[in-house]
């Protein structure tokens, strides 16, 4: 796959379940993050649609597990956010077991890409996020979104207070990317990325 040619992507699914899910036969890719961090506008970036993914400027949008196929051949999927302080904490816990079995239990999950919004400070959330994934194993990158919002020094001071932060409990840090989808940045470092992690799907 060239990354200049275009993307071929429908919607499948949308579950509350990872049981639901569709089968999980091809390479898959999840975003996730906060709630409003752009994960679905990353999604239609990435395969050129607008309109694939719903979005919207009010945090809790994407609700369910989002699959969409891409080029017949691998999936990315769209997930809700997390960190929604408005939500009750019973749409929280809800959030946890749904989101957390999906993780842990998805055999074909190749990576998560983990957004982190870049205009700010490192935030307690996220970093606990990513400590659950260390404690389950689950690989992930690292995806600083809205780099439209920020000069491009204070994106790159956000983004290593980051890694300064995580390498406090962490030994070494993932892989990461600077993108901005309103202004298509970060697009085919991350399609080579998964390109990349593709080849190793069911090696
Ligand atoms: P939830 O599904 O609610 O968890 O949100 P999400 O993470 O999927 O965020 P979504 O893609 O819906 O975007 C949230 C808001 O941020 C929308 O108003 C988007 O237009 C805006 N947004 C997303 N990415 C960017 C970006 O790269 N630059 C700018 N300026 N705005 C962005
Ligand atoms: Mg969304």
């Amino acid at each position: 796959m060239k990354n200049n040619k275009s993307i071929e992507a429908k919607f499948i699914t949308s579950a509350a379940d990872y049981r639901k899910c569709p089968p999980p036969t091809k390479a898959e890719f999840a975003f996730i993050g906060r709630s409003n961090v752009g994960k679905s506008s990353l999604i239609n970036m990435l395969v050129g649609n607008k309109n694939l993914a719903k979005t919207s400027q009010v945090p809790g949008k994407t609700q369910l597990i989002n699959h969409f196929e891409v080029n017949k051949k691998w999936y990315l999927v769209d997930l809700p956010g997390y960190g929604f302080a408005k939500a009750p904490k019973s749409e929280r816990d809800k959030w946890g077991t749904m989101i957390g079995n999906y993780l842990v239990n998805r055999p074909n999950l190749v990576c998560v890409f983990v957004l982190i919004d870049v205009r700010h400070e490192p935030q307690k959330v996220d970093l606990e996020f990513l400590d659950f994934l260390g404690e389950k194993d689950v690989p992930f990158c690292l995806v600083f979104t809205k780099a439209d919002k920020v000069s491009p020094g204070a994106a790159e001071k956000n983004m290593e207070a980051f890694k300064q932060t995580m390498l406090l409990s962490w030994t070494k840090i993932p892989q990461c990317f600077l993108t901005s989808s309103d202004k298509k940045i970060g697009r085919e470092d991350l399609l080579e990325a998964i390109e990349e992690l593709n080849l190793s799907f069911g090696k």
